[in-house]
C-alpha cells in the first residue's frame, strides 16, 4: 500500500473514531488545519519536478477531498445522533393526569343560599324564582299595599321610566315577597317554597346597599296556624346556626301581607366581646313573618276560608353576616378578590345536612 493510501486509511479511521464534535473538530485541525497533516502534503507539490506534480498531485488532491467528505458525513451523523438523543429526553408525558387546582371561592351569599337550599329541601320545600323587574301589582296591590300607602314609600322602590303593558308602573322589586303571588297564582295550593335572590332599595350604609338578597318562605295548605309557622323558623334557624339553644322571641309587627305579623328576634350570647348567635343574652331582629292575610290570598284568585298560610322573609346576606362574622355588608359587593379569598368557600365544599351546612 503507498504512503499516500496509508493515510487515507488512517485519516478515515480517525474522523470515524471521533465520538463528538470537539473530537471531530481536532481531526479536522490535525489533517486540513494550517498546520495540518494533509495541507503540509500539499505544501510539497511546489517542491516537485512537473513529472512528478503530475503523477501525485491528482492523488494528494483526491486524499484531501476523502477526508474533507469523510469529514462533513461524520459531523452530520454526529449532529442527527445528537438531536435523537435530545428528542428522548426532552419528553413530555402528556397521559399523566393533570392534578385539579381549582382557583376562586363561592361567595358567602351563593354559599348561604345553598345552605338555606338545602336545609329547606330537607323540610318539604322547593325553590321559586321571580323577575328582578317587577310591575307595581305584584310588588304591592296583589300583597294588599293599599294606594298611597306609606309602606310603599318605605321600601325606598327604584322606578323605571317606562310603564308596563297594561300601564302600570314598573320597578326593580323591593323584596322577594311578590314570588308568593307569582307561586299562588301560577300553580294549584298546597305550596311549600321558598324564593331566594336579589332585591333593591335606594339606600346606602355599613348594612345596607342598594341591591340586597332577601329569602322568602310561604306556605299555603290547609289547617296552617302560627304554631307552624314557628316550628318552621325555629327548625330552620338551628340547622342553619348549627346550635340546638336557639331561642326565639315572637313580637308583633305589621305589614301589609300578613295578619298577624310577627318579628322574629334570636337571643344571642356574648363570645370573647363579639355576639354570637344563640343563648339568650340579648335580642336581634332576624326575620319578619305572618300568617298571610286573607286578603292576598283572594287577589291569588284562592279561597281564604279554605286556604291559609305563613310567610317569612329575610335578608341573606344579613344571615351570612350574623354566621360567618362580617361587619360590612358593602363589601360584599366591592369584588376584591382578597375578601373572597378569606371569607369565601371552597368550590368544592358543597353543604348538605348529613355532612353540616357551614361546610
Ligand atoms: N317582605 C318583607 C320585607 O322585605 C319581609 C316579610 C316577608 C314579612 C314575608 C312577612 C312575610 O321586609
Amino acid at each position: 500500500m503507498s504512503n499516500l493510501d496509508q493515510m487515507r486509511e488512517e485519516w478515515l479511521g480517525r474522523v470515524a473514531g471521533a465520538e463528538d464534535a470537539a473530537a471531530l473538530e481536532a481531526v479536522r485541525v490535525a489533517a486540513l488545519g494550517k498546520q495540518g497533516a494533509v495541507t503540509a502534503l500539499l505544501k510539497t507539490l511546489g517542491g516537485m519536478s512537473p513529472d512528478e506534480r503530475q503523477e501525485t498531485g491528482p492523488r494528494i488532491h483526491a486524499l484531501r477531498e476523502t477526508v474533507t467528505g469523510a469529514l462533513a458525513e461524520r459531523k452530520e451523523a454526529l449532529e442527527a445522533a445528537e438531536l435523537d438523543a435530545r428528542l428522548a429526553r426532552e419528553t413530555a408525558d402528556v397521559t399523566l393526569p393533570v392534578a385539579p387546582a381549582p382557583r376562586g371561592s363561592v361567595h358567602p351569599v351563593s354559599q348561604v343560599m345553598d345552605e338555606l337550599a338545602e336545609i329547606f329541601a330537607d323540610l318539604g320545600f322547593s325553590v321559586a324564582s321571580g323577575p328582578e323587574i317587577e310591575d307595581d301589582w305584584h310588588n304591592f296591590t296583589a300583597l294588599n299595599f293599599p294606594p298611597d300607602h306609606p309602606a310603599r314609600a318605605m321600601h325606598d322602590t327604584f322606578y323605571l321610566s317606562e310603564k308596563g303593558a297594561e300601564g302600570g308602573d314598573r320597578l326593580l322589586r323591593t323584596h322577594t315577597s311578590p314570588v308568593q303571588i307569582r307561586a299562588m297564582t301560577g300553580r294549584e295550593p298546597p305550596l311549600y317554597i321558598i324564593a331566594p335572590g336579589r332585591v333593591y332599595r335606594s339606600d346606602s350604609d355599613a348594612t345596607h346597599t342598594p341591591m340586597f338578597h332577601q329569602i322568602e318562605g310561604l306556605v299555603i295548605e290547609k289547617g296552617i296556624t302560627l304554631a307552624h309557622l314557628k316550628w318552621t323558623l325555629e327548625t330552620f334557624l338551628k340547622a342553619f346556626f348549627e346550635r340546638d339553644d336557639i331561642v326565639l322571641r315572637l313580637r308583633p309587627s305589621f305589614f301589609p301581607f300578613t295578619e298577624p305579623s310577627v318579628e322574629v328576634d334570636v337571643g344571642y350570647s356574648i363570645e370573647k366581646g363579639k355576639r354570637v348567635i344563640g343563648g339568650s343574652d340579648g335580642w336581634m331582629e332576624v326575620l319578619g313573618s305572618g300568617m298571610v292575610h286573607p286578603n292576598v290570598i283572594r287577589a291569588c284568585g284562592l279561597d281564604p276560608d279554605e286556604w291559609q298560610g305563613f310567610a317569612f322573609g329575610t335578608g341573606v346576606d344579613r344571615l351570612a353576616m350574623l354566621k360567618y362574622g362580617m361587619d360590612d355588608l358593602r363589601a360584599f359587593f366591592d369584588g376584591d378578590g382578597r375578601w373572597l379569598g378569606h371569607y369565601g368557600f371552597g368550590a368544592l365544599d358543597v353543604p348538605t345536612l348529613s355532612g353540616g351546612v357551614g361546610a
